[in-house]
């Protein structure tokens, strides 16, 4: 009588087998091992008529199911690897990475955000208003005669009845004032909107920074210290400024500010048109007329305000000479900052 084959341990061990093998040789190798006309589980079932008739059927049965098995997980195992062999080739680990393109900040939401922040080390906190205001709010509270040539249809876009759209960021001047009582310190940035033919210079909307403060004993030289403390921090140590006298409503004295050319430092340039200042500023002693239409007591209560062009600002400083560069989203524009 033959020996009783033991199909369980044959069958752990054809699969610990299986589970090494990593490549077609090793698969072609275990499948004629066991599975193939004269592998183990063939010879088994070939050597039944050897066996003690009581044990011929239950052997039999073990030897095919056990065939069954392997075959399953060699097919298994066989489609794993071919998965593995289709991955393997569609991967290059040495392909450089696909960058995933990251947008930016706009060069003037960049400089105001410089504005604001060296504004903020000097104590002023930001404000904002309606860029659809009325006529009281842009012109009237600010001392503008009823006939000042700034409310012409030249400057100004009307929307409706009363409604226009702001030609300065001065009017957030009236409506912080309305809400708060001094002292206050505010910077206001924002968009103003004047109707003027588009140039070079020139833009229908920009962006100003209105800065003012009103508290028991604001000077004129605490409004020279900011901006001069302003124009160091944002232009650099060797910016100087110079104050002229100029005039403007809702200001009593006012003064227009300049900055040294910065291209040729003041000796005279085209960007300065040979004048060695350029202009970047109004400002000053808010007018005691402003301070009665919102109740302040100009008796007790002093301040200075001043206004600047955000674009003329970014212009300085980077050397850009056509405001529409803002306006155009022209990437190759807007990237280099
Ligand atoms: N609002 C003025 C303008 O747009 C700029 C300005 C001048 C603002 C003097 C001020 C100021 O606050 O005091 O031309």
């Amino acid at each position: 009588m033959a020996d009783v084959p033991d199909i369980d341990r044959l069958t752990a061990q054809a699969a610990a087998e299986l589970e090494r093998a990593e490549d077609q040789q090793a698969l072609d190798g275990f499948k004629s091992r066991w599975l193939g006309r004269k592998g183990e589980l063939s010879l088994i079932l070939r050597g039944l008529k050897d066996l003690a008739p009581e044990q011929r059927r239950e052997i039999g049965v073990a030897a095919n199911q056990a065939r069954e098995k392997l075959q399953a997980a060699y097919d298994q195992r066989k489609g794993a690897l071919e998965q593995n062999k289709a991955v393997a080739v569609d991967l290059d680990y040495t392909l450089p990475g696909r960058t995933v393109p990251r947008g930016g900040l706009h060069v003037l939401t960049q400089v105001t955000d410089e504005i604001v922040r060296i504004f903020y080390g000097m104590g002023f906190e930001v404000a904002d208003g309606p860029e659809i205001e009325t006529d009281y709010y842009n012109f009237t509270a600010l001392n503008f005669p009823p006939d000042h040539p700034a409310r012409d249809m030249q400057d100004t876009f009307f929307v409706e009845g009363d409604y226009l759209l702001r030609t300065h960021t001065s009017p957030v001047q009236i409506r912080v004032f309305e809400k708060r009582r001094p002292p206050v310190r505010i910077l206001a940035p924002g968009r103003s909107y004047r109707n003027e033919a588009i140039n070079a210079r020139s833009y229908c909307m920009f962006h100003q920074v209105e800065g003012f403060y009103a508290a028991a004993d604001v000077s004129f030289a605490d409004l020279k210290g900011v901006l001069v403390g302003f124009a160091e921090q944002f232009f650099g140590a060797e910016a100087k400024l110079r104050f002229r006298p100029s005039f403007f409503p809702f200001t009593e004295p006012s003064t227009e500010v300049d900055i040294s050319c910065l291209l040729c430092g003041g000796k005279g340039c085209r960007l300065c048109k040979y004048e060695g200042w350029l202009e970047i500023l109004g400002a000053g002693m808010i007018d005691p007329e402003v301070f009665r239409a919102v109740n302040y007591d100009p008796e007790r209560i002093s301040g200075f305000a001043f206004g600047m062009g955000i674009e003329r600002l970014a212009m300085m400083k980077y050397r850009i000479d056509d405001i529409r560069l803002f306006f155009e989203n022209d990437l190759r524009f807007l990237a280099q900052f």
